[in-house]
């Protein structure tokens, strides 16, 4: 089962993080004006992705309604879709949400012909509220079912599956039609969560590949909780592991600092690679860790972690890493760097350098 999408991992933005159930029309809107006009659509974000609390009751026929947050969801796709974007919508297996609004038990085939007769791209569907009338060991047949109804509907809609990284859904994502899923419980805006996850997913990486992604979560860069470098971290860690890359911060409130982490092509580039290999650590020593990612044409990513609290100096010795170095390039920097026989930088408390390494 494979429905040609999400070739490399998806791009674009989600309402969680930052609006929670605060969410609306107006904002979701607001999101698409600036991934717009901001540089983000051009650099690939192009999914406006909306999660939990859009949902309204059943009308006499049993089709889902909007609530008073969203009076026209077809309206608001057509918008989103006249500014080269494209509209994610959110549901749940259960009868219910994570946030206790209506879910899609029963009602699978039909929910899915409505979000395609409104023109939604990309379904995000949650476990959580479906946990009190399935076992876990019925998650595959359950998700399978979204994924064919999905495909039913002849609309090109990337499905993701957000049951948090249970039954190991990697050995049977992809066989349900997931385009992605996730991996780990709900990422946090701190240093903390977010190494916690994202530093964990070594063991992952065969399962990645064209059309069918690991998905640590959402980011959290420019939601306040981190440094520039923390962020800078996130984002690399998050394109070595070849994860969707959905912003989670308000897209109107942007520090240059930030908008330079977010929209950073070198750094787009690695996560979106067309060779769809995740990357996994290749060297630790205590908070010192480097990481790397075989690219397409050859070269490699390779990623200099620093987990620690005081500036640290680390060198990628190309031999040991296994890459043959003829050039290599600093991807935050933005600048060559004379590749040798090896590396050293010396490398911020809870920093990055970032290298692509040509061969
Ligand atoms: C749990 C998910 O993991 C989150 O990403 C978010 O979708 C919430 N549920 C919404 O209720």
């Amino acid at each position: 089962r494979d429905n040609g999408l999400a070739r490399t991992p998806p791009m674009g933005w989600n309402s969680w993080n930052k609006f929670a159930g605060r969410v609306d029309d107006a904002a979701v809107r607001a999101m698409a004006d600036a991934m717009a006009s901001n540089g983000m659509r051009d650099a690939g974000y192009v999914y406006v992705n909306i999660d939990d609390t859009w949902e309204g009751e059943r009308d006499a026929q049993g089709n889902i309604t909007t609530n008073r947050k969203f009076p026209d969801m077809k309206a608001l796709a057509d918008y989103v879709h006249a500014k080269g974007l494209k509209l994610g919508i959110y549901s749940s297996p259960g009868p219910n949400t994570c946030a206790g609004y209506e879910g899609s038990y029963g009602h699978e085939a039909q929910d899915a012909r409505t979000y395609a007769a409104w023109g939604i791209d990309y379904l995000k569907y949650d476990w959580c509220g479906a946990r009190n009338i399935y076992t876990d060991a019925e998650m595959p047949a359950v998700y399978q079912k979204m994924g064919d109804a999905l495909l039913a509907t002849g609309r090109p809609i990337v499905y993701s599956l957000c049951q948090y990284g249970r039954e190991d859904v990697w050995t049977w994502g992809a066989d349900v039609g997931g385009n992605l899923w996730r991996t780990t419980g709900d990422i946090r805006d701190t240093w903390d969560s977010m190494t916690r996850i994202g530093f964990a997913q070594d063991s992952l990486a065969r399962f990645a590949k064209p059309g069918h992604w690991n998905d640590p979560d959402m980011l959290e860069i420019g939601n306040g909780g981190m440094s520039a470098d923390e962020y800078r971290t996130h984002m690399s860690l998050w394109s070595i592991l070849a994860a969707p890359l959905l912003a989670g911060n308000d897209l109107r409130a942007m520090t240059p600092e930030i908008r330079d982490i977010l929209l950073n092509r070198e750094v787009i580039a690695i996560d979106q690679d067309a060779g769809g290999k995740q990357g996994a650590r290749a060297w630790q020593d205590g908070d010192r860790e480097i990481w790397t990612r075989e690219l397409a044409d050859g070269s490699r990513a390779v990623a200099l972690f620093n987990r620690g609290d005081a500036p640290a100096s680390i060198t990628a010795r190309w031999a040991s890493l296994g890459v043959r170095a003829r050039q290599a390039r600093d991807l935050w920097a933005h600048q060559d760097v004379s590749p040798g026989s090896e590396h050293t930088a010396t490398v911020p408390a809870h920093g990055v350098v970032l290298l692509r390494v040509t061969r």
